[in-house]
């Protein structure tokens, strides 16, 4: 899977993250690393990094990616749901809720925390059907985790989304500064967070850093976002060879392969400070309807039935970016992407066929809103 892919952890780890994660040939990433901690007798430590909500779609992954690289005791992964016995044997898993500040303190300072990576969320689905719910998880958590990374002077890392952009948004190519106004709760309060991270950045000096990701394309289930479909076809088609769409034909949106969305993290959080412009970025790999997914798909199913029946999720995703401009990931930090759809699709078969198949169904995906 993912991580076998991914070199160990070297003291070196600017080179290494230039090999194995197709970073441009920018001479500027030779120099010395910030985030790196220099102890007394001159040796480079790995960070410590906690992950919140870790048991997620991108939580699991990430944690295997920074575990190869720092360490597996170097990543504290938590969450509230009940991890899996996988899920604890790679590392220190803690239940941490984000809505506990003493809580969330007592964890960075019993395991010298020096990065957080906050992937707590209610994604797009799901906070539409419990709004007040999605602006404690997403409003007030994020305060919290910005206050602690705050006053332990911790680099902290929070993702927004393409759901960050509204109606009257640019929607062909959406650039990385422009009109936002999205029409979710979850849009809501990811521009909340870009605005009061960079705002806590510029004020205190926070180490604030956000990628704006498409939808993510893994074999993990998805948390309830509008972009799912594109990973429930693969887990339906190839168990069932059907899959009814709650999106249109036609409806394109932003995608990104696990491989690439973890790739462009890693390299924005290895990434000198003096190479940010911005501390939000938009990242992206590529853009297709169900319809161009599906018909990639067939090559793999060719008995794959595809019915449509469009839901809420159409209004969410007709008012998201169609096509992500990226050019300034690209140009300040030299992001990269490796998987086009052809690529993605053939990963994907090969990804649920093997590893997730055999074990488990995905029942919930289509029952979100
Ligand atoms: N998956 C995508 O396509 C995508 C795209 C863009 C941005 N993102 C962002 O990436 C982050 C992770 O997304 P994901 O797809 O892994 O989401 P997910 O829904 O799979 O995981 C979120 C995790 O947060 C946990 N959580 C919920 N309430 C919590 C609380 N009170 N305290 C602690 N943990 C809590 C959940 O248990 C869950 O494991 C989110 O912030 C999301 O907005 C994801």
């Amino acid at each position: 899977m993912l991580c076998k892919k991914i070199i160990p952890f070297s003291y070196c780890f600017t080179k290494s993250v230039r090999r194995s994660f197709h970073v441009s040939g920018n001479p500027n990433y030779e120099k010395p690393d910030s985030a790196k901690c220099v102890n007394t007798n001159n040796t480079v430590k790995p960070p410590r990094i906690l992950i919140t909500g870790g048991l997620g779609q991108l939580g699991t992954e990430c944690a295997k990616l920074l575990r190869r690289n720092y360490g597996n005791e170097n990543v504290i992964l938590t969450d509230i749901i009940k991890p899996t016995k996988e899920s604890l044997e790679n590392g220190p898993f803690i239940f941490a809720d984000i809505l506990d500040f003493k809580g969330l303190q007592k964890i960075v300072v019993d395991y010298r925390i020096d990065w957080l990576i906050h992937f707590s969320a209610l994604l797009s689905a799901v906070g539409e059907q419990n709004v007040p719910l999605a602006v404690r998880v997403n409003i007030e958590g994020m305060h919290n985790v910005i206050e602690l990374a705050k006053q332990y002077k911790l680099r902290i890392f929070i993702p927004s989304t393409i759901g960050a952009f509204g109606p009257d948004s640019p929607r062909n190519p959406t650039p990385n500064i422009t009109v936002q106004r999205p029409r979710t709760i979850y849009g809501v309060s990811k521009v909340h967070a870009e605005l009061l991270g960079e705002y806590y950045h510029h004020r205190f000096g926070l180490d604030f850093r956000c990628l704006r990701f498409p939808g993510v394309i893994s074999c993990d289930p998805p948390g309830g976002g509008t972009t799912d479909y594109a990973v429930a076809v693969f887990h339906e088609g190839l168990l069932n060879k059907r899959y009814e769409c709650y999106l249109e034909p036609h409806t394109r949106l932003p995608m990104i392969y696990i491989e690439d969305c973890l790739s462009a993290l890693f390299q924005f959080l290895n990434t000198p400070d003096e190479l940010l412009r911005r501390r939000v970025y938009n990242v992206t790999a590529m853009s297709f309807t169900p319809e161009e997914l599906f018909s990639e798909l067939f090559k793999h199913i060719p008995d794959l039935k595809i019915t449509y029946k469009p839901d809420k999720r159409q209004y969410i995703a007709e008012n998201w970016p169609q096509v992500f401009d990226d050019s300034e990931a690209r140009r300040d930090w030299g992001w990269r992407h490796k998987y086009d759809l052809e690529r993605l699709v053939k990963s994907m078969v090969r990804d649920v066929s093997i590893n997730f198949l055999p074990k488990h169904r995905l029942k919930e995906v289509n029952s979100y809103v």
